[in-house]
């Protein structure tokens, strides 16, 4: 089948597109045909052993020291990176009932990785803990995988927020795989929503349905905000801005602050269920920058690494 390898940890470029071995399915799991998946902010982290977060030394190096125990020493235990998927079941091994023959999938593969590829095999034990399930019904392969990556992360860290209808909500990196589905779900609890994100984004946002959009490149932006009952830092730690420093101070009284960077991301089984129905119920939409065939997978990194692309970079393979 057709691949691609991350060859060892840097630049886009040490990532090279093969032919390998087809995975053949053990008996509790299911093979995929993948037909869509998408370069997320976290495939290059890997790629490039970068520390997100924001640390310093020596923080940082610790840090580092323990990405290389978790994922690999010189390269990526699994060569194949890539986190998420959608594609149809092309076989399923003998213990496996839950799924069939040509069931339409999409999942978030946690640690296994491995969805730059045609197919990739994923264990029960995976499907179990909810990182692989039905796409939704209305869904091309392209538009599932474009909401799984900001959809589970932005349900996950606003899962706390409790978000009452009139309340004034800040998403900080509006643009983003993350900040796009945030955005949607705050309005989808009829918050009055601000967006934040660079002017050329307005646009995008406001199709999204936010009321408001601060530009944190402009000079004096801090100046419009006002007080939020929740913050929500979407584009991480990594990255800030005088505004960003601004928003800290200004909650109401019982107002949150959450970084998507607060704490490591643990799916949990209702998480894609609950993607699915957002998108079937037209609550959430996909959006979708660029899309690049497999081959061109350097090229999709680089774009990504930039940190300004509009929602989702795809990868079609079939
Ligand atoms: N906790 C976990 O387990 C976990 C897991 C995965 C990811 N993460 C975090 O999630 C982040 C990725 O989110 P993502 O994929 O949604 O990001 P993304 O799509 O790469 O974000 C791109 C957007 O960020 C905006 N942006 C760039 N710099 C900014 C700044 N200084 N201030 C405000 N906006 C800025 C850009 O807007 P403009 O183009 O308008 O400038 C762009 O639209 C990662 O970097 C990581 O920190 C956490």
């Amino acid at each position: 089948m057709k691949a691609v390898i991350c060859t060892k940890y840097g630049n886009p470029d040490v990532l090279k597109f093969r032919e390998v071995k087809k995975p053949i399915p053990k008996v509790d799991e299911v093979l995929v045909k993948i037909h869509a998946t998408a370069v997320t902010a976290s495939d290059c982290v890997i790629r490039g052993l970068n520390v997100p977060g924001g640390h310093q030394f020596p923080i940082k190096q610790l840090m580092k020291f323990g990405m290389r125990l978790f994922i690999g020493f010189t390269k990526p235990r699994n060569p194949i990176i890539g986190l998420v998927f959608s594609g149809v079941i092309e076989a399923t091994g003998k213990n496996i009932e839950t799924f069939k023959e040509g069931d339409e999938v999409f999942g978030f593969t946690g640690i296994s990785r491995g969805t730059y590829a045609e197919y990739k095999c994923v264990p029960i034990k995976e499907i179990k803990a909810g990182e692989m399930t039905l796409k939704p019904s209305n869904a091309s392969h392209q538009e599932a995988v474009a909401i799984v990556y900001g959809g589970v992360l932005a349900i996950h860290f606003m899962k706390n927020a409790n978000i009452k209808k009139g309340q004034k909500v800040l998403v900080y990196g509006a643009s983003g795989a993350i900040g796009t589905i945030a955005l949607q779900l705050a309005k989808h609890y009829e918050a009055e929503v601000t967006a934040v994100c660079s002017t050329k984004n307005f646009e995008l946002v406001a199709s999204l349905g936010s009321d408001k959009m601060i530009d944190y490149t402009r000079k004096g932006a801090a100046n419009q905000l006002e007080q939020y009952d929740f913050i929500f830092d979407a584009v991480g730690k990594n990255k800030t801005s005088n505004l960003k420093e601004a928003c800290k101070e200004s909650l109401t009284q019982d107002g949150k602050y959450v970084s998507v960077d607060d704490e490591f991301l643990k799916i949990k089984s209702h998480y894609l269920p609950k993607l699915r129905d957002l998108f079937e119920t037209e609550t959430i939409q996909a959006v979708i920058d660029k899309t690049y065939p497999l081959e061109n997978i350097v090229e999709a990194h680089e774009y990504v690494e930039k940190g300004h692309k509009k929602g989702n970079v795809l990868i079609k393979v079939v």
